[in-house]
């Protein structure tokens, strides 16, 4: 690594490997630990040599990780995060080391491009507008108003601003579709579930829930049960991830609708890692290719789902 040191100064490696030092969000959701998966498997695979470190969903470890990324001198530094803002400092320490950044998964608000190379990610505005589009045709001939409660993923997070903007600027025409509640989730089963108590107890009439990933979803799969609703039929779920507990619960009428998001970024993102090394040009922009499932295509889907 960092041949041109002559001095092995690029991570430990000791020999050719590119040194990766990869900050994960954290391992808050099915999606989350599919996606670390897909990045460890990929980096061995492709003979890169990976630093990991779990934030913990906070941003503070994140920062402190990137930190000791450019103190290790790694070859390239990728990250997840978990927040949009405020990154722009550390960006600019990384960018001062020559240490190329790929931000993946999730993207920053930073005015200043240059301070990474590439984003590889979804487009999570489209998720959550196609959500908003199978709710729309499913409830064309409702005569008065449908209730949506809204689960957010982490507050600050790119998936859960876009997500909950694609959705609401697609309902908009819509008069009859109302969201009457909207709280974070945190992108977790336990803040699912006890959001969802909370929507149930407030809320005598909720016809759908929209969830920003699949595990709040299936968190509030319990708080509907306990509440003596049936959930899929009394209450319409629409989530977004299509992780395999996701798509079992879709498949058993649970859920209704799942929008796609992939967390198979490993090998796109060992890619790039070579590419920005060798200082070769990458796009600015890499999304992930995804689809839709309702309850007919995840019981044929199921049985080769990977994650
Ligand atoms: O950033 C992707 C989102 O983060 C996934 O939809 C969610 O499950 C995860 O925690």
């Amino acid at each position: 690594a960092n041949s041109d040191t002559g001095d092995n100064a690029g991570g430990t490696a000791g020999d050719d490997k590119i040194v990766l030092g990869f900050s994960q969000v954290g391992a808050e959701s099915g999606w989350r630990t599919a996606n670390t998966t897909s990045v460890k498997e990929a980096a061995t695979e492709a003979g890169i040599e990976l630093k990991f470190d779990d934030a913990q969903q906070k941003q503070e470890n994140q920062i402190r990780a990137i930190r000791n990324f450019i103190q290790q001198k790694v070859d390239v530094i990728a990250f997840s995060p978990v927040v949009e803002s405020g990154w722009d400092t550390v960006l600019k320490e990384a960018k001062d080391a020559q240490i190329p950044v790929i931000l993946t998964d999730r993207a920053v608000d930073s005015a200043d491009k240059t301070l990474y190379k590439t984003f590889l990610g979804s487009d999570f505005v489209k998720e959550g507008r196609l959500s908003a589009e199978w709710l729309i045709e499913e409830t064309k001939s409702a005569t008065g108003p449908v209730n949506i409660v809204e689960l957010q993923g982490t507050t600050g997070s790119a998936p859960a601003n876009d997500r909950k903007k694609g959705f609401a600027e697609a309902i908009a025409a819509n008069p009859n579709l109302k969201i009457i509640a909207s709280q974070s989730g945190d992108f977790t089963r336990a803040g699912g579930k006890a959001v969802m108590e909370q929507f149930l107890k407030a809320n005598p009439k909720i016809d759908v829930l929209f969830a920003h990933n699949d595990d709040m979803g299936l968190g509030a799969l319990e708080a509907i049960t306990a509440a003596g609703k049936v959930p899929g039929k009394d209450i319409k779920i629409i989530t977004i991830d299509a992780v395999k507990d996701g798509m079992q619960a879709l498949a058993d009428g649970k859920f209704n609708f799942i929008a796609e998001c992939s967390p198979l970024l490993g090998p796109q993102l060992m890619d790039l890692a070579k590419k920005v090394h060798a200082g070769e040009e990458v796009p600015a922009r890499i999304e992930t290719e995804e689809t839709t499932f309702t309850q007919q295509t995840a019981k044929e889907a199921l049985p080769t789902r990977k994650y």
